[in-house]
């Protein structure tokens, strides 16, 4: 067997269906193009079309299969909307990866109801109705993986966590909910655990250095994560190498939770 038929029967994603929600920005959008790349027909879902197509067209242009469905994920509705047109383009799908995401982070004493309800929304309930609508599908076909984008703050408050660390928590939680559930029919849930990101979600504190570079100085590694960083443990979670990786909260963090 050459080297790269090894590689391919343990990392290839051909012919599978991916969705991946918020892939048209920072982490999920180097989610969708690693799992593109690695030949899965991709689907990647947000609000805003110029970005969704401007990631989707760079996908494109490269050989890769994808498509993008504009959708809500901040109402049920919405995201039962999106979840039947995500499924309407390549079909059903293989792999769910749930990384929309908002991160909305008043003190705690003015933390108010709507700021909780949408980031219960979109970070909590939205995995939770895609993985209903997918996760069943999956398990019948014999083959599946979910994976969820969570956060330090599902493991420690840290810089005023209020609804979002409750959200990234739960989140955990429906993970191994999910895996006890479908792990017997093939189906694996995990969640990536990023540590400090570059990305348009944390503009405001990625422009000021000095925070930066604290930040920086608590990995282990020396920097801060890139949305790169993600591909590899993307692509390890959703093919065939990791069928006996369920349940699991993985640190892609540059040793920031470990020290
Ligand atoms: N960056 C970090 O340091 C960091 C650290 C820990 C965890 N995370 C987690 O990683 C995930 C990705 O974050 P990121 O930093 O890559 O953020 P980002 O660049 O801001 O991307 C967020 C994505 O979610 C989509 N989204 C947000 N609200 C949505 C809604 N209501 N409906 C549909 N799509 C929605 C956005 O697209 P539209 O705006 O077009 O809808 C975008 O594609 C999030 O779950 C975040 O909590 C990030």
């Amino acid at each position: 067997m050459t080297s790269q038929a090894y590689l391919s029967e343990l990392f290839s994603l051909d012919g599978r269906v991916a969705v991946v929600t918020g892939g048209s920005s920072g982490i999920g959008r180097a989610i969708a193009g690693a799992l593109a790349r690695a030949g899965a027909s991709v689907v990647i879902v947000a609000r805003k079309e110029a970005q969704l197509a401007a990631t989707v067209g760079e996908l494109t242009a490269e050989g890769c299969r994808a498509a993008w469905v504009s959708g809500d994920l901040s109402t049920r509705d919405g995201v039962r909307t999106a979840a039947e047109e995500a499924a309407g383009v390549f079909g059903e799908p293989d792999i769910l990866v749930n990384c929309a995401g908002v991160n909305l982070r008043p003190p705690m004493g003015e933390l108010g109801e709507e700021v909780w309800d949408t980031t219960m929304a979109v970070n909590l309930e939205a995995p939770y109705l895609l993985g209903q609508r997918f996760g069943p599908g999956m398990a019948e076909r014999g083959f599946g993986r979910i994976i969820h984008i969570t956060s330090q703050q599902a493991h420690r408050a840290f810089v005023q966590s209020g609804a979002y660390g409750v959200s990234k928590g739960a989140l955990e939680s429906l993970a191994r909910s999910q895996a006890e559930a479908w792990s017997p029919h093939g189906v694996t849930c995990n969640t990536l655990v990023p540590g400090f990101v570059m990305t348009p979600l944390n503009e405001r504190l990625s422009s000021d250095a000095e925070k930066v570079a604290a930040l920086a100085a608590r990995t282990l590694v020396g920097r801060n994560g890139l949305a790169e960083d993600f591909a590899g443990a993307a692509v390890f979670l959703a093919g065939r190498a990791s069928a006996y990786v369920t349940g699991q909260s993985i640190f892609v963090d540059g040793g920031f939770s470990v020290h």
